[in-house]
């Protein structure tokens, strides 16, 4: 279906024949906010890393925008935006060369690198700051320059790999705005987090993920129905309790 931007059937991840990803359905749809919901170790980033051809899949498929991200790569590599949670920017270059180094990799020379360059900086707020080496910045600074360096080819699909770890509650709610406004564009989103509020607040649609599985996935109210009878007087905190036995919260910091 056209509106499908990622489908993967039974995808799974074997590291020393122990399933890291195991067997996972997931379906997102152009304009959503997805939210990828799960605590240390729950194959996340792993999924992450498939969908963006980084790890290679021990099973199942993957259908990005249409094609098989490993085999038609140079078809999808440049319409996806990916912010890993690990930060991939050099601390030896300025800002502005961390956001022109990445975006060039994408074939976007002169006047138009120029101006995407600058167009990245401004739209995670470092405009000011674009001649600082990246290495002196602050830590939800540099969290930002790594969204930048994501952005500059302007994709229509972002995925954000807990880009929100470890810094100050301006920051985070700076980039969570901006991932709204992204989305109001016209950017689909995949988010993802074991910070409940935040998926909660931005995201149309929530997968509950753990120990490589999709235990449940829905709306932030169908998932309270689930596991409730009714979304009213139960937190989706709560709900991830019931349905993995284990507290989100533990995992926040
Ligand atoms: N290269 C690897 N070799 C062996 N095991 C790995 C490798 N990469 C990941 N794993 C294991 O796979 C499991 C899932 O890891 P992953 O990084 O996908 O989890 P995550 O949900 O992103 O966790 P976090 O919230 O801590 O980032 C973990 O048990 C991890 O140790
Ligand atoms: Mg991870």
């Amino acid at each position: 279906m056209e509106d499908i931007i990622l489908k993967t059937v039974d995808l799974t991840k074997k590291y020393n024949n122990k399933a890291v990803v195991d067997n996972l359905n997931i379906e997102i749809r152009k304009g959503e906010i997805f939210g990828l919901l799960g605590p240390n170790g729950a194959g996340k980033s792993t999924t992450m890393n498939m969908i963006c051809s980084i790890v290679r899949p021990t099973a199942g498929k993957i259908e990005l925008l249409g094609k098989n991200p490993w085999k038609q790569k140079k078809d999808v590599i440049h319409k996806i935006g990916y912010i890993p949670q690990e930060l991939a920017i050099h601390g030896s270059l300025k800002a502005w060369e961390n956001v022109e180094l990445f975006t060039s990799l994408y074939g976007i020379k002169g006047e138009q690198l120029k101006n995407a360059v600058n167009d990245s900086l401004e739209y995670v707020g470092l405009s000011e700051r674009k001649q600082e080496f990246a290495k002196n910045f602050s830590g939800g600074m540099k969290r930002r320059l790594n969204i930048a360096c994501a952005i500059g080819h302007n994709p229509e699909l972002l995925i954000f790999d807990e880009p929100t770890v470890g810094i100050d509650p301006q920051s985070r709610n700076f980039i969570l705005d901006k991932i709204k406004e992204s989305n109001k564009k016209g950017a689909t989103v995949i988010y993802t987090s074991h910070y409940m509020e935040e998926v909660e607040a931005i995201c149309t649609r929530i997968a509950i993920m753990d120990n490589g599985k999709i235990i449940a996935c829905g709306t932030s109210e169908e998932l309270k129905r689930l596991v409730n009878g009714s979304d009213e007087n139960i937190t989706l905190e709560e709900v991830f309790l019931t349905l993995t036995g284990k507290k989100l919260r533990d995992y926040a910091e």
